[in-house]
């Protein structure tokens, strides 16, 4: 198949298709100017993203919905040709909060329904409106997690015609097992949203998704922003690797391009945040060039299993998703 600027969709298993490429929007707020989203989405219109990888956590959706609504309303685009992925947040997995909080992503966005809607985390917290909660001594308050009957819940919100798509994201294969094993399941993921570049390939994962029709979405395909805050540090930087930089100078490219093409060769959607305009530019621009199968497999070679998104904060939870294998 060969991908292009303006078709670059994989299909998924429902009969629905999605663009490799798409603006990741996660943005630490302590220091994103007001405003830095919606004007990124606007330009990524421009420069022809279709996909937009989002959540209600990032704070930033209305600022996206207003970027929408204004690019559809100059004839840009319109609302289908836009892909947009929200994700249910971890205070809201009882399953009869699940359709009320997508109700509350579509009226930020202004929109009837989206085109995929993910678990973002196997991690169910206290419910309620309080995003992180905590007791007075600062601990993390969970709650049951039941992975099926929220599961559930998405499928009704297919089935009402609120949602094109429902996946997850940073499951492992236990927990995606659990899914794909439940009596009666009447979808399965379409995707499953995970870490993934060549530092941190995911070939048993993929392997085994693939396995089951399950698209990878590859979040921080350029090895993240390296914020030491909440980013695990100790691998080197992705994009200063001497191989990506020597496979990138032979088509006069850059690293992250080569980075991002590797995932778009394997069927891996990736998802590269940009909010400066020139970068968001340069990361569409991977459809003029093709890694030959030699350089794929140097490449799958760099993996040095290590995670830069640890989420160790959560590692008591009891379904903490990476202390398995994969
Ligand atoms: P910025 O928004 O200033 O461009 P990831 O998608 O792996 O999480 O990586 C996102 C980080 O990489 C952000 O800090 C982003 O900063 C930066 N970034 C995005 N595109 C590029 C690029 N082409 N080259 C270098 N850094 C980039």
């Amino acid at each position: 198949m060969s991908l292009t600027a303006q078709n670059h969709r994989i299909p998924l298993n429902d009969g629905n298709s999605i663009p490799l490429i798409g603006l990741g929007t996660y943005s630490t707020p302590r220091t994103t100017d007001k405003d830095a989203c919606y004007r990124a989405v606007k330009i990524a219109i421009d420069v022809g993203y279709r996909h937009f990888d989002g959540a209600w956590i990032y704070g930033n959706e209305e600022e996206i919905g207003r970027a929408f609504q204004e690019k559809i309303a100059d004839g840009t685009v319109s609302r289908n040709d836009i892909y947009y992925c929200g994700k249910l947040w971890n205070t809201f997995h009882p399953p009869e909060m699940v359709q009320p909080f997508l109700e509350k992503i579509l009226k930020r966005l202004n929109f009837d329904y989206i085109d995929l809607y993910i678990i973002e985390l196997p991690l169910a917290f206290k419910p309620g409106d309080v995003m992180y909660p905590r007791d007075e001594n600062g601990k993390y308050l969970y709650h049951p997690t039941d992975l099926c009957a929220t599961w559930e819940a998405l499928e009704l919100c297919k089935d009402a015609g609120l949602v094109k798509s429902i996946g997850v994201s940073n499951f492992n294969r236990r927990q995606l097992e659990q899914i794909l094993n439940k009596p009666g399941l009447k979808y399965k993921p379409a995707v499953n949203q995970v870490e993934c570049h060549p530092y941190f390939t995911q070939s048993k994962l993929k392997a085994f998704c693939e396995s089951h029709d399950i698209v990878i979405v590859g979040y921080s395909p350029l090895g993240t922003c390296r914020d030491p805050l909440w980013v695990n540090i100790k691998a080197p930087s992705l994009l200063e690797d001497p191989v990506l930089n020597c496979v990138a100078a032979k088509y006069k490219k850059t690293s992250a391009q080569v980075a991002l093409r590797y995932q778009i060769q394997r069927n891996v959607v990736a998802i590269p945040k940009s909010f400066n305009p020139e970068r968001i530019q340069l990361n569409f621009e991977i459809f003029d060039f093709y890694l030959t199968d030699e350089e794929m497999k140097t490449i799958d070679a760099l993996n040095k299993n290590i995670r830069h998104v640890e989420l160790l904060m959560w590692n008591d939870h009891p379904e903490y998703p990476f202390n398995d294998d994969y």
